[in-house]
């Protein structure tokens, strides 16, 4: 019995797109379970720009969505980016004429997954998006389908490699936040606007597809706690050292009884914790199951080849017909979670606080503390380095996080204390 050929329309050709139409041109039989993936239409904003892979023969469209709808696509992938405008109408429009759609759009999956997944389960159409977390480390499979046996209570990991590299530089360079960041984007690995990244966007559009699968919830983005690298200065991470803690951008997503938790923030990691060991452009994430216990994926999250063969699993996917719902359960009723509020959660900190030289100091800050009933675990003070005082720095124990914020508040009144403190969460990992 001949092969059946699936026809594929490629929309966006870019690090993804290329690197998959580079793959599919000399593999179209990677999957022979499920026939041939051919690509026959492709779709870029310009038409003219050299590409790796000839695309003379291919049919080319200007328009994402006249690509997506065309009658000669069997699976159209989506790779132009970005949560709303083409990307989001070219898969629309192929989900509502019932055509398998794989995408590796995190913006456009965390931002309108619920709608999507709504659309395609209506439509029967399987709606994929592999690529879209940790690159070519499968952990959407993993969540969607692996861990449908057990009952997820949590996942953290690191889930942006242009702030993991950012941060591992500083730490072996000894050079700021500013110098590397401008390297990175010099490099390539760090976009122009790097917004995105910097700001914490990224791992949260990921890490809210985490939260949705693993809790099979609907994605809810506007629920998501976001605070970026922009703060993270070289001083932090040598006293963070100097502590025994390496500083790592962690999304993470826990579920209680009280509601789901989903945030982004910079945080302090055991430097023998697998997460600090997590350096460059990897990610990695821990996925703790009720059942399983926890499971720990390391690999790259970005990058033309490694993205490329999670598109093409996907693609397998539609073609060997082994298609789930889009978050696990039918989106047909998908619960919305509440989210914690935060003032209820525990969690431990470091404070780095800038103060007077002077005696009483530490004993108003610690008052400061009891009175808010943190209690300090470790404590370390560095000889004076210029006139505008001297660090010191203390880690808490657990304490409930408006406690700490309160007594942040008020430390920072304190007359001897010259900057605000700088408070940084330790990891619950
Ligand atoms: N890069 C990674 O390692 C990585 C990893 C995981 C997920 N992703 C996701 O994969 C997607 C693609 O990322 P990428 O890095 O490959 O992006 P990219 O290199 O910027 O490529 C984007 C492609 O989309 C095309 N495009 C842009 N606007 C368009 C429009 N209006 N109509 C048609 N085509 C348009 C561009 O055309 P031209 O080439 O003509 O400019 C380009 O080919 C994004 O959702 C991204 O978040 C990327």
């Amino acid at each position: 019995m001949s092969k059946k050929t699936w026809r594929i329309g490629v929309a966006g050709l870019g690090t993804v797109g290329g690197g998959l139409m580079k793959f599919l041109a000399v593999q179209p039989d990677f999957a022979p379970a499920g026939g041939r993936a051919v690509v026959t239409g492709v779709c870029a904003r310009s038409r003219s720009r050299h590409r790796e892979t000839d695309i003379s023969a291919l049919n080319w469209f200007d328009d994402p969505v006249a690509l997506a709808t065309s009658a000669d696509t069997d699976i159209f992938v989506e790779l132009i980016g970005g949560s709303d405008g083409p990307a989001k109408a070219a898969v629309e429009a192929a989900l509502a004429l019932g055509k398998p759609v794989v995408t590796a759009n995190k913006a456009l999956i965390a931002e309108h997954g619920a709608a999507l997944a709504l659309l395609a389960e209506a439509k029967g159409a399987p709606l994929l998006f592999e690529a879209a977390v940790m690159g070519g480390t499968p952990a959407v499979k993993m969540l969607r389908e692996a861990m449908v046996g057990d009952e997820v209570v949590s996942v953290a990991g690191i889930l942006n490699g242009t702030c993991n590299y950012i941060l591992s530089e500083m730490e072996a360079s000894g050079r700021s936040f500013a110098e590397v960041l401008a390297e990175a984007q010099r490099l390539g690995y760090a976009e122009a606007d790097p917004t995105m990244d910097i700001g914490g966007f990224d791992a949260a559009h990921k890490i809210v597809i985490l939260s949705a699968l693993a809790f099979g919830c609907a994605p809810d983005y506007a629920g998501a706690e976001i605070e970026g690298l922009d703060q993270i200065e070289l001083l932090d991470i040598k006293l963070a050292g100097d502590l025994g803690y390496r500083i790592k951008l962690v999304a993470s997503a826990e579920r209680s009884d009280a509601g789901v938790s989903v945030r982004v923030h910079p945080a302090l990691a055991p430097l023998d914790h697998p997460l600090a060991q997590t350096s460059g452009a990897l990610n990695a994430l821990f996925i703790e199951g009720r059942r399983i216990g926890r499971i720990f994926i390391q690999g790259p999250g970005a990058g033309a080849g490694p993205t490329a063969a999670a598109v093409a699993a996907d693609i397998a996917d539609v073609m060997t017909g082994a298609t789930r719902p889009v978050f696990q359960r039918p989106a047909v009723g998908l619960p919305r979670l509440t989210a914690v509020d935060p003032a209820h959660r525990q969690g431990r900190a470091y404070l780095r606080l800038q103060v007077r030289d002077e005696a009483g100091v530490i004993a108003a800050v610690s008052e400061t503390l009891a009175e808010e009933r943190v209690s300090i675990d470790s404590f370390l003070q560095k000889p004076a380095h210029d006139a505008e005082g001297v660090p010191i720095v203390l880690t808490t124990h657990a304490a409930p996080e408006a406690m700490l914020l309160n007594a942040v508040r008020r430390i920072a009144a304190l007359p001897s204390v010259l900057q605000p403190p700088r408070m940084i969460r330790i990891a619950r990992v």
